[in-house]
């Protein structure tokens, strides 16, 4: 029994595949969405054909409008996929020329394998893009719920125990940081993705007089400047996925960064915090206790880390023994990258979208920040401030801490009777240490949660992320 073979194949195989290879070796059924960039860079090429004299106008024009269609089709969801085909790349080229004959120029000086790192390239280029919309909107909902509970202090912690009182604009805003960062990671791996790798073939070129520019200039292969980026090794060029490990590895990092937020916010929406109020419509039930409200979106966000991990070992385990050049291993790169890009993006946007469903309890966080405790610090910068070497002014404080333990009172009730019992330095200004409005007013140093400089902060990001 002969089967048709599918184009790769034509020629110098007897038949198809067997049924279960063809099953094993496909992957238009995760790949099939990279059909829109491999139709924006078949009409580029195609056009390149057209200019250096493979193609007439009237065979470019044909091939153009038949790719357009079947693009259309894709999008309506009515284009047929053949597994059999085995990928997004010979199914719409095969498609091509069936409808239009001319369509078997189209792979002219082109090999699949330079094809795949150019569609690849293409996809992440816009994934980056629009995971950094993504990103900037968490940003800018960070910076509202700051500014909106700009008044709230809480407690800040180190070692999960309460350590110094913090606006919560300031941890807020932590985090902030911590996806600018991001943005720049990805900005940057965006530059290394943004080379056109077309024009390498299987391997080494074509003996063809291909304009390699103007195929990188149609889909806006440039850099900020509008200079031409070209991959310079056809080798690297048809085996490079460095760009998609890059990708991967500031996609984990993001995933720490929404993690961390993410177990903070299911600290603050615990009974034992009560800081926040995450609203319905962002929590789940139990199926046992009706008095269950679970912070689910902040669990999976924390949770997918593992996958989003589990991806760039993928991606780095996939390469490193890899002869030179192009092997069908690197198949295996794209649901890797693909889930990174789906899950980083997901849990931004979720995370955004709960943020802007969140209420901040201020009296409980009110009452959190005005532990005194949280300015013993303060109280030995006092004593620093009256000549004491900061050594001795910790140990000072230790015992005026161990002092208010043992007489059941909190730091701001002891008398200052006691407090010269302990050391005569302390003078009659002493309690007003514990005053938390100008404790926060002191702190004032670039970057310190003092109240200027958070409100410095606030106005330096909403003017940023505008
Ligand atoms: N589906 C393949 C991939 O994703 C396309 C390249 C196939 N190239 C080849 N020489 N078989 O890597």
């Amino acid at each position: 029994m002969k089967k048709k073979s599918p184009i790769s194949r034509s020629g110098r195989f007897a038949g198809g595949p067997a049924a279960d290879v063809a099953q094993f070796t496909e992957s238009v059924s995760f790949d099939w969405r990279l059909w829109r960039h491999d139709i924006l860079g078949s009409m580029a090429h195609a056009e390149m054909l057209q200019k250096i004299g493979v193609l007439k106008k009237n065979e470019l024009h044909a091939i153009i409008r038949g790719l357009n269609k079947i693009g259309l089709e894709i999008r309506a969801g009515k284009f047929k996929w053949k597994p059999e085909l085995e990928d997004v790349h010979m199914n719409i080229e095969a498609e091509l020329t069936k409808r239009v004959p001319v369509g078997a120029k189209l792979h002219t000086a082109r090999s699949r394998n330079d094809q795949v790192a150019l569609d690849i390239r293409l996809w992440l280029r816009d994934e980056i893009t629009a995971l950094l919309g993504d990103i900037a909107d968490l940003q800018r909902t960070l910076v509202s719920l700051g500014e909106k509970n700009s008044d709230v202090l809480i407690p800040g912690y180190t070692h999960l125990q309460r350590a110094q009182p913090v606006y919560l604009a300031h941890h807020l805003l932590a985090y902030v940081e911590m996806l600018e960062r991001d943005c720049e990671r990805l900005w940057d791996c965006h530059s290394r993705v943004n080379v056109c790798p077309l024009g390498s073939g299987a391997i080494a070129g074509s003996t063809l007089p291909l304009d390699r520019a103007l195929v990188a200039k149609l889909l806006g292969f440039v850099d900020v400047n509008g200079k031409v980026q070209l991959t310079q090794n056809s080798m690297d060029a048809v085996s490079d996925r460095d760009f998609a490990v890059e990708f991967c590895a500031a996609g984990a990092l993001l995933a720490v960064h929404l993690s961390r937020l993410a177990e903070d916010l299911i600290l603050w929406a615990s009974a034992e915090f009560n800081f926040v109020k995450i609203a319905d419509a962002y929590t789940t039930g139990s199926s046992l206790m009706p008095q269950k409200k679970n912070p689910d979106i902040a669990e999976l966000a924390r949770g997918k880390t593992g996958r989003v991990f589990g991806n760039l070992m993928s991606l780095l385990t996939l390469l490193k023994g890899l002869p030179m050049t192009y092997n069908r291993d690197l198949q295996e790169d794209k649901e890797r990258l693909f889930d990174t890009a789906d899950t980083v993006r997901a849990t931004t946007r979720l995370m955004a979208a709960m943020l802007k469903n969140t209420k901040v309890n201020k009296p409980v966080c009110a009452c959190a920040a005005a532990d005194p405790a949280l300015l013993a610090t303060d109280l030995a910068d006092y004593l620093v401030k009256k000549g004491m070497p900061f050594r001795q002014a910790h140990h000072v404080v230790g015992a005026v801490v161990a002092l208010a333990e043992k007489n059941g009172k909190r730091l701001n009730q002891l008398t200052l009777a006691e407090l010269q019992d302990v050391n005569p330095t302390f003078g009659r200004d002493a309690l007003g240490v514990f005053n938390l409005k100008t404790a926060m007013a002191k702190r004032n140093l670039t970057g310190a949660p003092g109240t200027k400089e958070v409100a410095k902060q606030l106005a330096r990001w909403r003017e940023q992320l505008s």
